[in-house]
């Protein structure tokens, strides 16, 4: 029988804590939150998204990085150890087994939309826009989807240089990225921040972010507040889980844990502070969904002094938090297969060229496929590919995921395993956090799902 190799651990707590922030933060910061916020009105929004943040995914992502410090091997072997442990008879490695298929999913769609950022970065490099009308803007978009080839060589590129660094050892290839690119991306983002304190409307920009707009609150919008904090923070499909295998056990969880969700938190609300600034002195629509980044921005750019350097700092940027959640992605089913026996290089290039293969469907559904809805039979009208990928593991299974993950560490382990496995001295923090995992997921989440079901 093959000797079992340890299972790696990072070899410092703030590389634990930069790979895990590079995890978390990504395209969902940047381009997901400001397009979220930008069509839900703003402020109202921000504080529904903050709080469901704070209140759920802030104690489930606790949850989820202590089970894989307890269970230490990949995500379904460490589950199935805990079941073991807590003596249950249910399938605890089940929602580990989604979340590894889930996970090539999401990369599939995932490095679609890398590989645009990418391309607008090297467009950005040649000339940055300057003087772009808005119809070659929209064309850029436009011809960029409608041409598949294009996306999938910026695609195919982004997933081979995430499988590279994948297939080296833990320490050598997860940890050394996160270290060299989060410093870099906050430096960034703090420039382009101060850029649009000092040259856009910043208090404009401020304003729609904090100030108190009317918001009716809809189960729509909740679900995709939740939807985007359990995004945001990669909860729920088990990436967390395995960086938490990783973690030493001198590391503190729930500090490290606060550390980390401040800086994903702080990553949106400065990327919003970078980006709607430039809006409103352009006079752009905050509302216009997803083509934010890559329609409204460029136009922006191409208006301003400075503007190539800008633009290009700002996909250089997206690039890296991407990046940084990419190999988050690929190294989860990568590890349960090195477990198998495979070495992780053949992994790496086997998971990536699956969510290769898959992303061709997600390229189709900006281009040929964009009026076929693979689903409508199921009564799901008017969804492509793309949209079934991302809203059905955003609205479905990042949230019973994380109450999978909420229930184990609530009701399935014993309470002093959990307390004496945290730790955590304050008592009283101790029991709100249980209290939440026990009671508040659960209600919170089965809600929203029984609404969203039985309609509003
Ligand atoms: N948290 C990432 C983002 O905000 O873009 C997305 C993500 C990465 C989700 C990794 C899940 C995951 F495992």
């Amino acid at each position: 029988m093959k000797e079992q190799k340890a299972h790696p651990t990072f070899s410092s707590r703030i590389g634990f804590i930069l790979v895990t922030a590079g995890a978390a933060v990504g395209l969902g910061n940047v381009w997901g939150f400001t397009y979220v916020a930008g069509k839900n009105g703003g402020g109202g929004f921000v504080l529904v998204y903050l709080l469901t943040l704070v209140l759920i995914a802030a104690p489930v992502f606790m949850a989820e990085l202590l089970l894989g410090r307890m269970g230490r091997a990949s995500t379904p072997s460490g589950l199935k150890k805990l079941q073991v442990r807590a003596g249950s008879r249910l399938p605890w490695a089940l929602p580990a087994w989604v979340g590894l298929v889930a996970s090539v999913f999401v990369l599939s769609f995932y490095s679609v939309i890398a590989g645009q950022v990418v391309a607008y970065g090297f467009e950005a490099l040649k000339g940055g826009f300057a003087g772009w009308t808005s119809a070659q803007v929209i064309a850029l978009d436009a011809d960029f989807k409608s041409s598949p080839l294009q996306p999938l060589f910026w695609s195919a590129l982004f997933i081979f240089l995430a499988g590279a660094v994948v297939s080296l050892d833990v320490r050598s290839g997860l940890e050394r990225t996160g270290k060299w690119l989060m410093p870099i991306l906050l430096l960034m983002l703090v420039g382009l921040v101060g850029f649009a304190a000092l040259k856009a409307d910043f208090s404009a920009g401020f304003d729609f972010l904090f100030g108190f707009h009317d918001i009716t609150l809809s189960t729509h919008i909740l679900m995709e507040a939740v939807g985007q904090a359990f995004f945001t923070l990669s909860i729920g499909i088990g990436g967390i889980m395995l960086l938490g295998s990783y973690m030493g056990d001198n590391v503190h969880l729930p500090k490290a844990s606060a550390w980390i969700i401040l800086m994903d938190v702080s990553v949106a609300l400065l990327a919003g502070l970078a980006i709607f600034p430039l809006l409103f002195s352009a006079n752009m629509d905050p509302a216009v969904g997803p083509g934010l980044v890559f329609v409204t921005l460029p136009l922006v750019f191409a208006d301003m002094t400075g503007g190539a350097v800008l633009a290009f700092v700002f996909f250089l940027l997206l690039a890296f938090a991407a990046f940084t959640s990419a190999i988050s992605l690929l190294a989860t089913p990568v590890a349960r297969m090195e477990e198998g026996g495979i070495s992780r290089k053949k992994a790496a290039v086997f998971l990536g060229a699956v969510s290769f293969i898959l992303s061709i469907a997600t390229t189709l559904s900006f281009s040929s496929w964009s009026n076929y809805y693979p689903l409508a039979f199921l009564g799901l009208h008017g969804m492509t590919f793309f949209d079934l990928i991302r809203e059905g593991v955003n609205n479905i299974i990042l949230p019973l995921g994380g109450l999978a993950f909420a229930l184990m560490v609530g009701w399935g382990l014993k309470r002093e395993d959990v307390r004496a496995a945290l730790p955590i001295k304050n008592r009283a923090l101790f029991t709100i956090w249980y209290a939440v995992l026990r009671y508040l997921v659960p209600v919170a989440i089965t809600a929203l799902f029984v609404t969203a079901i039985i309609g509003e």
